[in-house]
């Protein structure tokens, strides 16, 4: 069973690493960033709320990211295990998430894997990142471009700029990953399940260094 964490700044490769593992291990992802973007897109409520944070660069309210990971853990598909991929990021979020595995999933964590990647890489990543609207999937102009110039190879949608991968946002959610949510290395280092990986690396090489993690 494998109900991993993925910790890591804007840009490190968590969603991209998750498509890899969810096809090796057959688990599902859950990214609150797709979610909340998810949210945004059907203008619920939780959507309009969060729009406003998440264009700003920072972090959505923590009540509201928490009773949406409630609200989500409650799907059966959970029950195979898991990826949680930008969740937790606050003490406080990590703290609801001790209190759920416990009370709700009667299941523990079993690795945190924090990918680690410079700050300028991140700009460069995310500056140059495009994402299929319909699958999804995620592409790089330069380090992992489609094979069709624009168009998601699973689907043929045109890909778009997430709106928050503007520099001049990145640099602010870089910001809130070193104030906040590096911290919860500290939180996690001493759980003898927590692992650090260069993020910066060749897509399969991390890969790689992931799987012997998992194996
Ligand atoms: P979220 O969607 O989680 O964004 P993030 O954490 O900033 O992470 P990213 O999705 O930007 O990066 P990633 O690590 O997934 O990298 P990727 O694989 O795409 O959150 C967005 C916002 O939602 C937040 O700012 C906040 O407002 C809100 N939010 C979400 N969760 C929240 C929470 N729990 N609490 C409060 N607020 C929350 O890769 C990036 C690019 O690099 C791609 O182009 C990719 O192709 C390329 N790439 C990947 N790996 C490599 C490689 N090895 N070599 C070269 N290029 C690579
Ligand atoms: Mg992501």
């Amino acid at each position: 069973m494998i109900n991993l964490i993925f910790l890591g700044p804007p840009g490190a490769g968590k969603g991209t690493q998750s498509a890899k593992i969810i096809d090796e291990y057959k688990v599902v992802q859950i990214s609150t960033g797709d979610l909340l973007r998810a949210a945004v897109k059907a203008g619920s409520e939780l959507g309009k709320e969060a729009k406003v944070y998440m264009d700003g660069g920072q972090l959505v309210p923590d009540r509201l990211i928490i009773d949406m990971m409630k609200e989500r853990f409650q799907s059966d598909d959970c029950k195979n295990g898991f990826i949680l991929d930008g969740f937790p990021r606050t003490t406080a979020q990590a703290e609801a998430l001790d209190s759920m595995l416990v009370n709700d999933l009667k299941t523990s964590i079993t690795h945190i894997i924090s990918l680690e990647v410079d700050d300028e890489v991140v700009v460069t990543r995310n500056t140059g990142r495009r994402v299929c609207p319909k699958c999804g999937a995620t592409y790089h102009i330069k380090f992992n471009p489609p094979k069709t110039g624009g168009v998601c190879n699973n689907d043929g949608e045109t890909l778009v700029h997430r709106d928050d991968d503007r520099e001049e946002t990145i640099r602010k959610r870089l910001a809130v990953y070193h104030q906040t949510t590096a911290l919860l290395k500290d939180y996690y280092g001493k759980s003898g399940k927590f692992h650090e990986l260069n993020g910066d690396d060749t897509t399969d090489n991390v890969f790689a260094a992931i799987k012997k993690i998992l194996d």
